[in-house]
């Protein structure tokens, strides 16, 4: 197994379960958890047991050992690739199911995030970085380029100017860079990074959860939309909440000023 599968999550410190989350953690710390095909299967087919699993309201993808988050796809395995053998293998297909999962995921990265790494972390809906955390598109160096959303998640986060010399020269990007340019969420120590992201999933799993997924497509769809469809998805995720019995739960519970109990339902 080269991925690690913790449901409920333990909290780093004490032990404790964290209700509602569950923790991923990509297991390779002695090839920096590069993503081989074996990973990438493993975390597809945790990610989609998980998105099915009612039980389970938030996702955390972090990397074992304390050097890396991911180092990238894993590069002797892809070193000999064709066009011919990627395209029978389809394996690229499976980054494409990362971005069908509803439920929300948020990555926890220490250290390097690399090429696939970089865009594993992209492909999450939040990152929770270390203050040393390094962010990177470094594929130019080894005769490719970013293969699975580097190009385009990259170009979204940071705009035009500063991804394409990310991309074209391979250069990193630092934790605070990354904060400040609204490629993370947040920028903790490094000790801290697991219990942050773990207690930021706590807090979303404790939320309504159809709410909750409803209101991560109309987010994502920002990125794809014009202005006009991505109002009217918006809308219609807005006004099928108010089919929902968490919907009702929640409005009482505000007026009779007590704690809602949600069903997700
Ligand atoms: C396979 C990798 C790897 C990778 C590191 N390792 N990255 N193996 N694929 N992407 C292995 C090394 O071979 C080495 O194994 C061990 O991990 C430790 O790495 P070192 O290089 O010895 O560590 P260090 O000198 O500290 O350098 C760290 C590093 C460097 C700067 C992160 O490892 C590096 O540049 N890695 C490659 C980064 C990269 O180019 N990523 C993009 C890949 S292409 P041994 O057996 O020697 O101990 C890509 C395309 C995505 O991601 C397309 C879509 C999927």
């Amino acid at each position: 197994m080269t991925v690690k599968v913790d449901f409920p999550a333990t909290h780093f410190h004490s032990g404790a379960a964290v209700d509602g989350v569950a923790l991923l953690t990509l297991d390779r710390p002695e090839a920096l958890n590069a993503l081989d095909v074996q990973t990438m299967q493993e975390l597809v087919e945790g990610l989609e047991r998980l998105d099915s699993d009612a039980d389970c309201r938030c996702v955390v993808i972090t990397g074992a050992g304390d050097r890396a988050f991911a180092a990238g796809a894993d590069i002797k395995e892809m070193a000999e690739a064709t066009p011919v053998t990627l395209g029978i293998a389809n394996s690229f297909a499976r980054w494409e199911r990362i971005r069908s999962v509803r439920v929300p995921i948020i990555a926890a990265v220490r250290g390097f995030a690399l090429g696939g790494g970089c865009e594993l972390a992209m492909a999450c809906d939040m990152i929770i970085a270390s203050d040393d955390a390094v962010f990177g598109q470094p594929e130019i160096k080894i005769g490719v380029m970013p293969g699975a959303g580097g190009t385009q998640r990259l170009t979204r986060a940071l705009g035009k100017a500063k991804a394409m010399e990310m991309i074209l020269t391979g250069s990193n990007l630092s934790a605070r860079e990354a904060e400040a340019r609204g490629l993370v969420t947040r920028v903790v120590a490094r000790e801290e990074t697991l219990s942050a992201a773990l207690a930021l999933a706590g807090e979303i799993a404790a939320l309504p959860p159809l709410a909750v997924r409803a209101a991560k497509e109309a987010v994502n769809r920002a990125y794809e939309l014009s202005l006009e469809a991505g109002l009217e998805f918006e809308r219609r995720n807005f006004f099928l909440l108010f089919a929902s019995d968490d919907q009702k739960e929640g409005m009482r519970a505000f007026i009779e000023k007590r704690r809602p109990e949600w069903k997700g339902r």
